[in-house]
C-alpha cells in the first residue's frame, strides 16, 4: 500500500504539467537545443538565412570556436559571498554583460519579432538594438519596452541620408539611447545558402522557395495569419521609389533578392567622415558596429565614439575575417585610457559573434570587453518558442554566467581578468 503510494507521488510528478511551450523549453538546456528545435520548426530557407554565414562559413565557425580553444586558470577558495553579475555600459546598468544584437527580418521567426524580444530585453535587464532592416517599428518597439528598457538603433548607410535624419529624429523621441553604425557592409555579403534557396523580398510562398510552407505548416499557418514582414522602419520613405526598381520589400514592387536590394541601396562611400556627420543629427552615444582590426579601433577613438562593436556581422560578411574574441586582448589594450568621453576611462569594448553560453560571456570580459552582443542567440529561442523562449534563453545565458563566475573566482565583473584565461 505505502509502496503504492510512493509510486503514485513518483508519477504524479512526472505528469507532464503545462503546455505544450513550457514542455519544450524544459527540454532545451541551451543554446545549441535551441537551434536544433528552431531547425525542426522553420522553413529550411528561414532556418538558412538566419543560421548561415557568407562563403565556407570558416568565420562563423570560428567565432564559436575561439571560444571553445580558450581554457580557463580558475581560482578557488575565494570566499565568494554575493554574486554579481551586473555591470555598466555606456554609465547606465545591465544586469549582465550582453546586449540583444540588431538582426534584420526578425518576424521570419515568429510574428511577435522585435516586439517579443524587446520586452524579454526588458525583463533581463539587457539593451535591445532594433536594426534598421528590422520588421517592427521605432515606434511599435518603444510602445512595448517597460520603464528602464534600454533600446539601441542600428544604422545602415543608406544613400538617403534624410531616410536616416528621420528614423534617428523617431528614436530620439522614442527615447532610444544610442545608436550603432554598421560599417561592415559595404556589400551584402555572400551567403550561399539563401542563394541555393532563392531567398527573394517579399518573402513568395510556395513549394521549392525560400519560405517553402508546405514542409512547416505550424510556422506558415503563423506567418499567414499575422501582418504582412516588413521593413517597418523604411517603408514609408521607401514607399513608391522614384527608378521603381528596388523599394523597401512590402510596398508592393516586385521580389528582389536581399543582396540586390542593400547593394542598390547602400552607400559605398561610408567613410570616417559620416560618422563625424552622424554626430550632427544624433545627440546620443555612437557606437561603430563591425571594427575588425586594431587599426579601426584605434581610429574609432580618434573619431570619438562611445564605444566599437567588433564584429564580422555574425559571419556573414567577409568569409576568414578574424572572430571578434580573437581581437578583444589586442583591441582593449590599444584604446585603453581613450576615454575623453563621459568620463569612462576609455571607450565601450563590445565583443559581438560566438556567444553560446555565459562562459563565452565571462571569456570575453576577461580578455577585456566591457560587454557581449549576440544575435542568432535569441533568434533561435524565438523560433523556438516565441517570447518564452527568448525569456528561456536569457536565463540560461545569465545563470551561466553567474555560475561560470563563480567556478573561478569572481563575485564580481570587475574581478573578470586575463588572469583568469589561459594564453591560447
Ligand atoms: C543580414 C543583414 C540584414 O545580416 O544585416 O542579413
Amino acid at each position: 500500500m505505502g509502496m503504492i503510494r510512493t509510486l503514485r507521488a513518483v508519477v504524479r510528478l512526472r505528469r507532464p504539467e503545462g503546455d505544450r511551450t513550457a514542455r519544450r523549453l524544459r527540454g532545451a538546456a541551451n543554446v545549441d537545443d535551441l537551434r536544433n528545435i528552431a531547425r525542426r520548426r522553420l522553413p529550411a530557407g528561414v532556418f538558412d538565412y538566419i543560421d548561415g554565414g557568407a562563403e565556407d562559413e570558416l568565420t562563423l565557425d570560428r567565432n564559436v570556436r575561439a571560444f571553445r580553444e580558450t581554457t580557463f586558470r580558475p581560482r578557488v577558495l575565494r570566499g565568494l559571498d554575493e554574486l554579481d553579475t551586473s555591470t555598466t555600459l555606456l554609465g547606465r546598468p545591465l544586469a549582465f554583460p550582453l546586449v540583444l544584437a540588431p538582426t534584420g527580418f526578425t518576424r521570419i521567426a515568429d510574428p511577435a519579432g522585435e516586439l517579443a524580444v524587446v520586452r524579454a530585453a526588458g525583463r533581463a535587464g539587457i539593451p535591445f538594438t532594433l536594426s534598421t532592416m528590422g520588421t517592427r517599428s521605432i515606434d511599435e518597439c518603444a510602445a512595448v519596452a517597460g520603464p528602464g528598457a534600454r533600446l539601441w538603433f542600428q544604422v545602415y548607410a543608406w544613400r538617403d541620408r534624410d531616410l536616416i535624419r528621420a528614423m534617428l529624429d523617431r528614436a530620439a523621441a522614442a527615447g532610444f539611447e544610442a545608436i550603432c553604425l554598421t560599417v561592415d557592409t559595404a556589400m551584402l555579403g555572400r551567403r550561399e545558402r539563401d542563394v541555393r534557396r532563392g531567398m527573394t523580398l517579399p518573402p513568395e510562398i510556395g513549394p521549392g522557395t525560400f519560405f517553402d510552407g508546405m514542409r512547416r505548416p505550424g510556422w506558415t499557418w503563423r506567418f499567414l495569419r499575422s501582418d504582412p514582414i516588413r521593413f517597418a522602419n523604411v517603408e514609408r520613405e521607401a514607399a513608391g521609389p522614384a527608378d521603381g526598381d528596388e523599394g523597401a520589400p512590402g510596398t508592393g514592387e516586385r521580389a528582389v533578392d536581399l543582396a540586390a536590394y542593400m547593394n542598390a541601396q547602400f552607400d559605398h562611400g561610408l567613410s570616417w567622415d559620416d560618422v563625424a556627420w552622424l554626430r550632427t543629427v544624433w545627440d546620443g552615444p555612437i557606437l561603430v558596429k563591425g571594427i575588425q582590426s586594431v587599426a579601426d579601433a584605434v581610429l574609432a577613438v580618434e573619431h570619438g565614439v562611445e564605444g566599437i562593436i567588433l564584429s564580422n556581422h555574425g559571419g556573414r560578411q567577409l568569409d576568414t575575417a578574424p572572430a571578434p574574441f580573437d581581437l578583444v586582448p589586442a583591441v582593449a589594450e590599444a584604446v585603453a585610457g581613450s576615454g575623453a568621453n563621459g568620463g569612462v576611462d576609455r571607450i565601450e569594448v563590445i565583443c559581438d559573434g560566438g556567444i553560446r553560453r555565459g562562459s563565452d560571456i565571462v571569456k570575453a570580459v576577461a580578455a577585456g570587453a566591457d560587454a557581449t552582443m549576440g544575435g542568432r542567440l535569441f533568434l533561435y529561442a524565438l523560433a523556438a518558442a516565441g517570447e518564452r523562449g527568448v525569456d528561456h534563453v536569457l536565463e540560461l545565458l545569465r545563470s551561466g554566467t553567474e555560475r561560470t563566475m563563480a567556478l573561478v573566482g569572481a563575485a564580481t565583473v570587475d574581478e573578470l581578468g586575463s588572469d583568469l584565461l589561459e594564453s591560447r
